[in-house]
């Protein structure tokens, strides 16, 4: 017999269906609430709302587990390439040899930005954000691929796919070269395309270009780790953008913009700016733990706290032993990984962050990673957006594929009952 919930109000029982996931999360289909109980729920931040039904991403935040598709993170951090993994994220399996080298093959054919672009670019004053500037051009290729992508057709949906795969990594890399005051460059066909990104982004036009491999892995195993998150701020835009039928691009812009938050992608810039800050004070790690505490200062420990996990973010755990790796084979020393761990090591201990369950999350070692790598901090979230791109495409194409209906929530309004207009001269 399949399962139902049953609530009560004002003297009558309503009953409403409930869904079971495949790992047995349990959500109460409330379709119907307001139609039967002309009830609304109420749910700031959506903190229990389930937006959708998603094949793409499982996390328990209890349990500190993330999969994609039903692969580990830890797994694919391991074992696979990023290339592998934006395929297995957008398509649901992961991809054969052939299929692997069609889509790469694919996607090098679709990275050449159209020449007028560098333009538009050419507006932005050279200190705008880096996020800003990836937000409009990302905006601006509607301009130059006008035609809608027809979704009922999966060879449509896969062009328009493989374009913003090729494109992307252009454009991102353009926001740092303008910073650099270096030359507008393209791809390298013959590269894979994390190494490609980092040639794009790092070349000096009076250099022959080379880089060490475990530069290339860390970046890999980074924007593996970023790829998907579920229903987070900037994935819940994107959708939410998508189901008014606004294009692929118009979408990914709105995700960008989300992203950039310092609550949400935006926290790996300001985790290195607090580290910095309490180096330059002196290090005292208990004084800032303190600042955080205190309800009085808006001071947050950046980097630290999910709206998920409860425990251990799986990501940072990654991501900590690959900053010692990374550092050390690098041979950097970076003064701030201490000062990182020794905050790490006091909140673990803190009565105040135990109760909350608040741990360290994916932005709070990542940082430390990027500036090792030669990144510079503005374009840290850049990073997580590149990382996050196939995300982003894979819950558009589900919620499209799925006809999702078009997002929009109630309210309960708490204004002003109906008055009486008032002419100018009697106010
Ligand atoms: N430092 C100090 N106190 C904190 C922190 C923190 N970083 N995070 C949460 N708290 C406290 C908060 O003050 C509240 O306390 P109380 O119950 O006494 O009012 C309690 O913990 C619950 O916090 P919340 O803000 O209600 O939780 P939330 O689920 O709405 O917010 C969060 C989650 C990630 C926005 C928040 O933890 C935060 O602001 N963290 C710092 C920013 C950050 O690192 N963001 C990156 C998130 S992971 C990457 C991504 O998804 O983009």
């Amino acid at each position: 017999m399949s399962k139902t919930a049953t609530l009560e109000f004002d003297g009558k029982k309503y009953e409403f269906p409930v869904t079971v996931g495949t790992e047995d999360e349990i959500g109460i289909d409330i379709k119907k609430l307001r139609g039967e109980a002309g009830l609304i729920t109420l749910d700031p931040g959506f903190k229990n709302t389930g937006s959708c039904e998603s094949a793409i991403t499982f996390l328990d935040g209890e349990k500190g587990i993330l999969r994609y598709r039903g692969y580990a993170i830890e797994d694919l951090a391991e074992k696979a390439d990023f290339l592998e993994v934006v395929y297995l994220l957008i398509f649901g399996e992961l991809p054969n040899k052939e299929q692997l080298e069609k889509f790469n093959k694919d996607i090098k054919e679709q990275s050449h930005v159209d020449e007028e672009m560098k333009k538009i670019l050419d507006g932005f004053p050279k200190s705008a954000h880096p996020m800003g500037v990836l937000s409009s051009l990302t905006s601006a290729l509607i301009a130059f691929n006008p035609s809608s992508v027809d979704v009922s057709s999966e060879e449509d949906m896969y062009k328009a796919i493989v374009k913003i795969l090729g494109k992307f990594p252009v454009l991102a890399a353009w926001t740092l070269r303008k910073k650099n005051s270096l030359p507008l460059n393209y791809g390298d066909e013959d590269l894979g395309y994390v190494e490609n990104l980092h040639k794009m982004m790092f070349e000096k036009p009076n250099k022959a270009y080379s880089v060490d491999k475990a530069v290339i892995d860390a970046l890999d195993k980074l924007l593996i780790l970023h790829a998907d998150h579920e229903q987070n701020c900037s994935t819940s835009t994107v959708r939410m953008v998508g189901s008014s039928h606004a294009g692929l691009f118009a979408s990914l812009s709105a995700g960008i913009s989300a992203l950039w938050g310092p609550l949400h992608g935006g926290a790996n810039q300001a985790v290195i700016e607090m580290l910095e800050k309490i180096k330059e004070d002196g290090g005292d790690t208990h004084k800032f733990m303190q600042k955080a505490k205190d309800k009085e200062d808006p001071f947050r420990l950046m980097g630290f706290g999910h709206r998920v996990y409860k425990n251990f973010d799986p990501r940072a755990k990654i991501i900590k032993k690959s900053a010692d790796e990374v550092l050390a084979q690098l041979g950097v020393d970076d003064p701030v990984l201490d000062i990182a761990k020794g905050l790490e090591k006091e909140a673990l201990e803190d009565d105040y962050f135990v109760k909350r369950k608040l741990y360290p999350n994916v932005d709070f070692y990542s940082g430390i990673i990027y500036r090792a790598l030669g990144i510079p901090v503005e374009m840290f979230t850049v990073m997580f957006a590149l990382g996050r791109l196939p995300g982003w495409i894979a819950q558009w194409r589900e919620m499209r594929l799925k006809k999702e209906p078009i997002g929009r929530p109630r309210q309960i309004y708490v204004g002003e009952n109906h008055r009486e207009y008032k002419p100018l001269g009697n106010r």
